[in-house]
């Protein structure tokens, strides 16, 4: 297995402009490429220096795709703080499609199989994006996921849901479930590639990138795919031990 490449950057514009050129790249490589992409605080200003270029004319999404790798549940599709309302907000781009799972399912398990079958049906991610949560979930595999875990409801952990009082308005506005796709359709991905900012993200980065693979930390079994690249910022990279540093390019 070739190691996960590990890109660090100075700062959250280099991390956002390094993050676009890889977004690019996979759709110059193939214009109607499936991308999944997340939400949440860092991938922010990524989707910003997308629609930059977009609106430049560097680059065309109008034959791509998108798909959320997860949704809140028990929720609405105008409810502030959904992923349905972060993409309205955060993601401009004129895509081909873009594909989220309502958070208002009445069946959320079912909704969340039909939507990963969906994704199957059209052939998979090309690039499957990703950010990591300060309990190393990915998307809304919470510790304990197994490598194989299926799309499915979750419960969410305390601190997922704390991290998003703010934009639900209150902690207990935050729903207690959501949907997501499991480890098992991230990993059927063509190539990932993981974001992280910030010191509060160091100690878990390191974990997922040098400690075993195990469902504690859902982001290390990004260690068993063939094409993991990390771009993170020098606090994140913070607690790297190994030789997990390169030069800066
Ligand atoms: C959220 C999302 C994840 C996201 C993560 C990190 O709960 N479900 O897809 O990557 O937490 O979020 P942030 O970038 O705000 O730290």
């Amino acid at each position: 297995m070739p190691p996960m490449r590990i890109e660090i950057v100075p700062d959250d514009a280099t991390l956002a402009s390094r993050a676009a050129d890889a977004i690019c790249e996979a759709v110059r490589q193939k214009p109607d490429a499936a991308l999944g992409l997340p939400t949440g605080h860092t991938p922010i200003l990524t989707y910003r220096e997308l629609q930059l270029r977009q609106d430049a004319g560097e680059i065309s999404f109008a034959r791509a795709t998108a798909w959320a790798i997860d949704e809140f549940a028990d929720a609405t599709r105008t409810t502030p703080g959904t992923n349905t309302v972060f993409y309205r907000e955060h993601l401009r781009l004129n895509l081909g499609a873009l594909h989220v799972p309502n958070p208002g399912a009445a069946g959320p398990t079912e909704h969340i199989r039909a939507f990963a079958d969906a994704l199957r049906r059209a052939g998979g991610l090309d690039l499957c994006v990703l950010g990591i949560g300060r309990n190393g979930h990915v998307a809304f595999n919470e510790p304990g996921s197994p490598v194989d875990a299926p799309a499915r409801v979750v419960n969410l952990k305390a601190v997922s849901r704390a991290a998003h009082a703010a934009t639900f308005g209150s902690l207990g506005r935050v729903p207690h479930r959501g949907m997501t796709l499991g480890m098992a359709d991230i990993l059927e991905a063509r190539k990932i590639l993981v974001l992280a900012h910030g010191a509060h993200k160091a100690t878990v980065v390191a974990a997922a990138i040098e400690g075993p693979q195990t469902a504690d930390i859902p982001a290390s079994w990004l260690q068993v795919h063939d094409d993991v690249t990390w771009i993170i910022d020098d606090a994140a990279a913070s607690a790297l031990t190994r030789n997990a540093k390169q030069p800066r390019g």
